[in-house]
């Protein structure tokens, strides 16, 4: 299979490439795409150096599958081109993840919306994918009523940019192309991507919606709080659930134990839970400190942790791309 993957120089792109060959994707012919700045790079898929091209003649080569990480202009601009020329997209920004008419997928929540009919399909916000991970079965078992989460993301989610600054004023430097408005080294910034007019940031408001979306429940109250820490691992989440129903907390723990692509770690006397380093480079989702909230009737507590670039972009990604080969909607 012919397959374009857009932003390849970035980091969600070239952890694309990466999970492409890991994962043995039927790839016949890889396609890097990314600016004009870029133009003269290679990039080494399967011990063969591929050029790196422009989104014009990654559309002239009418690949079968484009995997898109580029940014939400870029996603904008050229999906609906190349699923024109009969391409599928898998499109890792939040340009096309609130469209009435697109499907928002995490193949083991939800991969059963897709038809042959989707020709843009939308990989989540990571700290969407990650938490839905792990609450999907409990929403089944138990109806959740309620969910508040804070989250502790990684730089890495910011992009290249974000960790050179890190890298920078860890070195004692001044950084000297930032990606945040502040130092983020010894730090924690409340804001990930633009205030809105409710005084949430974007960010936040992607997990809140995208998550009624993926959970198909439009009822779901959810409020969330995110936060840049400097790390480089992956992202952490404290998130507090209310149920609708009663539960015991061993029944939560054994179906979290029983969710694919769920890892518990969760044993506070051996001090095990999981952390960002735990995660990284790790597909699995990690759910720890599990407990029951006190304060209220059906309630826990848990912390979730994965690597935003892998589960959270690149191979949830590439899992939707492996479910449309397996449903026959991708011909290799
Ligand atoms: P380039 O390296 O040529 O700028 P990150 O999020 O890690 O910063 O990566 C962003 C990715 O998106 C890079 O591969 C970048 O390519 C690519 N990109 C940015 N703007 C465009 C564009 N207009 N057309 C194609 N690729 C783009």
């Amino acid at each position: 299979m012919k397959v374009a993957v857009v932003g390849a120089t970035g980091l969600v792109g070239s952890m694309m490439i990466k999970v492409l060959e890991e994962r043995n994707f039927p790839v016949t012919e890889l396609i890097p795409v990314a600016s004009e700045r870029s133009s003269g790079k290679n990039v080494l898929f399967k011990g063969k150096n591929y050029p790196v091209v422009t989104m014009d003649t990654a559309i002239q080569a009418i690949p079968q599958l484009a995997l898109f990480s580029a940014g939400g202009s870029v996603s904008l601009n050229y999906a609906e081109q190349f699923a024109a020329v009969g391409t599928v997209v898998v499109d890792n920004s939040s340009a096309w993840r609130m469209h009435e008419h697109i499907k928002l997928v995490v193949p083991e929540v939800n991969g059963h919306v897709i038809t042959i009919q989707d020709k843009i399909i939308a990989n989540p916000n990571c700290s969407t994918i990650q938490m839905v991970m792990a609450l999907y079965r409990l929403h089944l078992a138990y109806h959740i009523k309620r969910i508040v989460v804070s989250t502790y993301q990684s730089v890495t989610g910011t992009g290249a940019k974000a960790v050179t600054q890190l890298m920078e004023e860890r070195a004692g430097k001044i950084a000297s192309d930032p990606a945040y408005p502040y130092q983020i080294d010894l730090n924690a910034i409340p804001q990930i991507d633009v205030f809105l007019e409710n005084n949430y940031t974007k960010e936040e408001m992607k997990m809140v919606l995208e998550t009624k979306k993926i959970l198909n429940d439009e009822e779901l109250k959810i409020t969330a709080t995110a936060i840049r820490i400097p790390v480089m691992g992956g992202h952490s989440e404290s998130v507090n659930v209310e149920f609708k129903k009663p539960f015991e907390l061993t029944q939560i723990i054994n179906l979290l134990q029983d969710t694919k692509g769920v890892i518990v770690t969760d044993k506070p006397n051996e001090k095990v839970y999981p952390m960002p380093l735990t995660a990284h480079d790790r597909d699995e989702v990690f759910v720890g400190r599990i407990r029951r909230d006190e304060s209220v009737d059906n309630g826990i507590n848990m912390w979730i942790v994965a690597d935003n670039l892998r589960k959270g972009a690149a191979t949830n990604a590439v899992q939707i791309a492996e479910l449309l080969i397996h449903k026959g909607f991708l011909k290799t």
